[in-house]
């Protein structure tokens, strides 16, 4: 048979090759290519309106691309798309479970759609309940869930079929802070027990701190692939936190500096620096600042210069400019 039938062992778990997709005027993805080899936690990481869901859709079947190609353990997803459909587990940014059945219910349906025979349904539905510790709620009709039990209930259906790799858009977006956490427990979890392919889309900076690697993508484009720590060295921006004695000095600090302040609130300012301007800003200021910070480059400062995007929400803590950036909607400041 052809290599296009039967894909080799060798194949990537997941493949996108220059694909592109358009909504009218709308280019939602332009020419995505990368690969995420068995194994890998891959974070697609990119602000609301970069393709990100546009891309989920096309790797499981739902949408076709314009051009390009894209292929789940080596099975094209347009000319083979039950094959690549029946690898994959999905965990959909929109809700999609059966709000009238029981937590049971709706895994033994998706087991059923499958084709998972009884015994080996049963066995898995106890299993994933088990895991994402929902097994309390067997009998409980979904509608009666919180959002994040909800969450765990989807990641839980992903896996009932012999899926071994996930795709999960969003899967803790609206989640508060210690739900997120406690899904991205499950998923490293499942991730390294079961040799799970696991592609993730986030618009949170700090949750693809653990990934193995991280692709940045915006507009539809890929900016970046690599590890967290390659981006941060690559990309970041060491930055300089410092504490004035008076108001009077911080405005003067602003005003000599206005191309590197990229936060400032009563208390600090941050300055984006470099080696030689830390020692001139201790020349000119030394004496004059109650306390200065030397921070090492971040995520979020390798995500800033890659995307060009202005994060500059004065006096908020880092975590809450990343909250804000991802409830900014659609917008686009480039
Ligand atoms: N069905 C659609 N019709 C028209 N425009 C769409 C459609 N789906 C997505 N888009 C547009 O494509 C772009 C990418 O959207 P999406 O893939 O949902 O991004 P993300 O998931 O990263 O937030 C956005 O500008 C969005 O408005
Ligand atoms: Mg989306």
């Amino acid at each position: 048979m052809s290599r296009a039938t039967v894909p080799s062992p060798d194949e990537p778990a997941i493949l996108v090759d220059s694909v592109s997709k358009r909504f009218g005027r709308t280019l939602a993805l332009d020419g995505v290519s990368f690969e995420v080899p068995h194994g890998q936690l891959f974070a697609l990481l990119g602000p609301n309106g970069a393709g990100k869901t546009t891309l989920m859709h096309i790797l499981c079947t739902i949408l076709g691309p314009d051009s390009g190609t894209a292929q789940i353990a080596g099975f094209d997803v347009v000319r083979q798309p039950l094959a690549a459909r029946s690898r994959l587990g999905i965990v959909f940014q929109e809700p999609s479970l059966d709000d009238r059945l029981t937590v049971s219910e709706n895994l033994n349906l998706h087991g059923l759609v499958f084709g998972v025979p009884r015994a080996l349904r049963r066995r898995r539905i106890a299993e994933m309940l088990d895991l994402v510790e929902l097994a309390d709620w067997a009998s409980t009709p979904v509608r009666s869930l919180s959002s994040g039990m909800k969450r765990r209930l989807e990641i839980a259906r992903a896996l009932i079929h012999d899926s071994r790799i996930m795709l999960l858009d969003e899967p803790t977006v609206g989640l508060d802070a210690q739900t997120r956490e406690r899904i991205w427990t499950y998923v490293r979890r499942l991730q390294a027990e079961r040799q799970l392919t696991v592609l993730v889309t986030t618009h949170y900076i700090e949750e693809v701190e653990t990934c193995d690697r991280v692709c940045i993508i915006d507009h539809g484009r890929v900016l970046a692939i690599d590890g967290p720590d390659a981006l941060r060295r690559a990309h970041g921006q060491q930055m300089l936190r410092v504490t004035p004695t008076t108001p009077e000095i911080r405005d003067e600090i602003l005003n000599s500096f206005p191309d590197r302040v990229t936060q400032h609130s009563d208390a600090h300012i941050l300055l984006s620096a470099d080696d030689a301007f830390v020692e001139r800003f201790l020349s000119q200021y030394g004496t004059r600042i109650r306390a200065l910070t030397n921070e090492v480059p971040s995520l979020e400062t390798a995500f800033l210069s890659l995307t060009g995007r202005d994060l500059r929400d004065r006096g908020a803590s880092a975590r809450e400019r990343t909250l804000a950036f991802g409830n900014r909607g659609g917008e686009h400041t480039r």
